[in-house]
């Protein structure tokens, strides 16, 4: 009920228009004190509200939410269907991939959550993710997967080809993969993707897929310990964030199903025209060790292929991270 209210004076403010603390109480049902209380734990997301006495509260910018509608719409626009299955949208949350683990038994494969922000968004590798209210996308989505764990290493470089051509779809050119499925454009992350494992029953394992994409950050994010860029800076113009959620969405089905038909072979090729590191040197980092070589594109199941010493050597999932060599 609380989260309701706070997204009824959200939305009530999101086109960036004064409005009365009389007014934002009657659409939300609450007192005029409670409708501060709401607009103090806004300002606490990290939203720019101020009030004007006698005017009311307004937001310094107008600000474009997410909205299940607009996604679903702009899904069945691109797909010629509608969406398979559920859709939560909120305001917060601590982490999405949380929320779908937490709902599992409850969820049918393809179900989706997506916040504004994350009190508690999680990186690869046991890294936070920073997540600023409106300025990314944050998504997560159950994929019932029935290809058994040997596969699941091609699994997480396919959802990086779904995402990168989302990305191009907006505009965005130069989108590269840094293997296993990092999103860069010029050598700056632009995207990350965290694929969790929840438990299998035979050959069918539960994933979740969780994907954050860089929209437009705030000037003062100085948490992100590695260099990146956001797609507002790459194409110098505004990002409908509920297209470009449907458009991942659209692209993440597609290849899932063809990938649960036919493997990776079919996106061996395509990966590769994006593979950052193609025959460029490159450093593999696992824990303690390192290794140093040639990238060589991927193996037919998605294994990293580097030339090591005038031999190709492959080199599965777990803990490694690629570094320019
Ligand atoms: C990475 O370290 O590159 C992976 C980042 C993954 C971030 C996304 S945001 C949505 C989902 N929920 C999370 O807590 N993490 C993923």
């Amino acid at each position: 009920m609380m989260q309701k209210n706070r997204n009824i004076i959200l939305q009530a403010l999101a086109d960036g228009q004064f409005r009365s603390g009389t007014e934002l109480g009657e659409l939300a049902g609450v007192t005029r004190t409670a409708v501060a209380k709401h607009v103090d734990a806004l300002k606490a997301l990290g939203l720019d509200i101020f009030s004007v006495r006698g005017k009311g509260y307004k937001l310094a910018q107008p600000i474009n939410l997410l909205v299940v509608d607009k996604i679903q719409a702009a899904f069945q626009q691109r797909s010629g269907v509608a969406y398979p299955a559920s859709m939560h949208v909120v305001p917060l949350i601590d982490s999405t991939n949380t929320y779908i683990k937490d709902h599992l038994y409850n969820l049918e494969s393809g179900a989706i959550c997506t916040a504004e922000s994350q009190s508690a968004g999680r990186g690869r590798q046991g890294r936070t993710w920073v997540s600023p209210f409106a300025s990314s996308i944050y998504l997560s989505m159950y994929w019932r997967f029935a290809g058994g764990y040997q596969t699941l290493s091609g699994l997480s470089l396919v959802v990086g080809l779904a995402v990168a051509d989302a990305l191009d779809d907006l505009g965005i050119s130069g989108v590269q993969l840094k293997w296993p499925n990092d999103i860069y454009v010029n050598m700056q992350k632009i995207a990350g993707i965290l694929i969790e494992i929840e438990g299998s029953v035979g050959d069918e394992v539960d994933c979740v897929i969780g994907v954050g994409v860089n929209v437009q950050l705030p000037e003062n994010v100085d948490t992100i310990d590695q260099p990146f860029t956001d797609c507002v800076t790459q194409l110098g113009q505004r990002v409908d964030r509920n297209t470009l959620i449907a458009n991942i969405l659209y692209y993440l089905h597609q290849y899932l199903n063809t990938f649960s038909l036919h493997g990776m072979l079919p996106f061996k090729e395509q990966w590769e025209r994006r593979d950052a590191f193609f025959h460029k040197p490159v450093m593999l980092l696992a824990g303690q060790n390192s290794i140093s070589g040639i990238g060589m594109g991927i193996g037919e199941t998605g294994a990293l292929l580097l030339q090591v010493d005038g031999e190709i050597k492959a080199f599965h999932g777990g803990e490694i991270s690629v570094r320019a060599g």
